[in-house]
């Protein structure tokens, strides 16, 4: 593994009495002749937001298909609960606590908001062969279910398609929550979203934390890592480049590690070719990694 904080492995062992529900240990996989990923380690404990970093390319999606079990790691282990395992269908990792949510929100968006909730897992009554969905039940269990997390909608009646970006992603939370996840997977949920709605959707991750969830953010966006990120993975070409807890890493660093400073310096020149950019007037890759947005919204805690 490839980590610019060998000392992390070790500075760790505190917050090792608690084990991890979901762990990678020097895991990799390769499509034919492409090596995706290599060398990963990464551990998901409850109640902890770890989150996954890294440039296009980067790996990030490989590595939680691996997780959520849409494919198979071809080198290194995947245990859960300390056990080794090897799904073969999304199914598998479902049936052991571990929910994705994908950025394109499997939802129908036509169906109501207490639907869509329910999807594939309806709640029938009465018995065969006259059973029948039990609607009241559903309608009243989502609006509890989504009250519980703080979501508050003016009526599920409304097709799901209504609901922003944002809301879609809490109701998706929300959902998984109710279904019993324990490990919660959220691919790049803030990627197309506003401020204000990213401040929503990353408050929502904190209340699944809160919840005792073990949460696996995936992002571009530092900022929004940090704002409730307990662990730190910065993912380059396939292989941790960056491996630290919150206390060992500042916002301005991983900023850093996430623009990749001497690649700035690269672009920077590349720029200085292209006629009416002043690369005088640029700035410095430090002053690059100061906040741009510092939202006050959403606090770690
Ligand atoms: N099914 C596949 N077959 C072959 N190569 C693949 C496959 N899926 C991903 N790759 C390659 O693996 C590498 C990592 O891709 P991955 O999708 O995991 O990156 P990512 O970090 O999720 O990027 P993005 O931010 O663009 O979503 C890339 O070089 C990609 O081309
Ligand atoms: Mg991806």
């Amino acid at each position: 593994m490839t980590t610019t904080h060998d000392e992390t492995l070790t500075k760790d062992t505190e917050a090792q009495d608690d084990t991890p529900v979901v762990e990678l240990k020097t895991a990799g996989k390769s499509y034919g002749n492409i090596r995706a990923l290599h060398g990963v380690s990464l551990a998901v404990r409850p109640g902890k937001v770890t989150c996954v970093l890294g440039d296009n390319g980067a790996g990030k999606s490989t590595l939680i298909k691996i997780v959520s079990g849409l494919h198979q790691h071809t080198e290194g282990e995947f245990l859960v609960d300390n056990t080794p395992v090897r799904f073969s269908t999304p199914r598998d990792a479902l049936d052991k606590g571990i929910a994705t949510v994908y950025q394109d929100l499997a939802t129908v968006p036509l169906m109501p908001v207490w639907r869509n909730f329910f999807l594939g897992s309806e709640m029938t009554k009465g018995p065969w062969p006259v059973r029948r969905l039990d609607i009241e039940k559903m309608k009243k269990t989502a609006d509890e279910e989504l009250r519980n997390m703080g979501i508050v909608l003016d009526d599920l009646e409304q097709p799901i398609g209504t609901l922003s970006g944002g809301q879609r992603q809490c109701v998706a939370i929300a959902r998984a929550v109710y279904f019993g996840a324990r490990v919660l997977i959220l691919d790049e949920p803030t990627a197309a979203l506003g401020v204000k709605q990213s401040g929503v959707v990353l408050k929502y991750i904190a209340a699944a934390r809160d919840r005792g969830l073990g949460v696996i953010f995936i992002t571009h966006n530092p900022h929004h890592a940090y704002m409730v990120g307990d662990h730190f993975s910065v993912l380059r070409l396939g292989t941790v480049e960056l491996s630290a807890s919150r206390s060992e890493v500042s916002l301005e660093e991983l900023t850093n590690h996430m623009a990749g400073g001497t690649e700035l310096a690269a672009l920077k020149h590349e720029l200085a070719q292209v006629r009416g950019v002043d690369v005088e007037e640029l700035p410095e890759a430090e002053d690059i990694t100061a906040p741009v947005t510092a939202s006050s919204e959403v606090s770690p805690s």
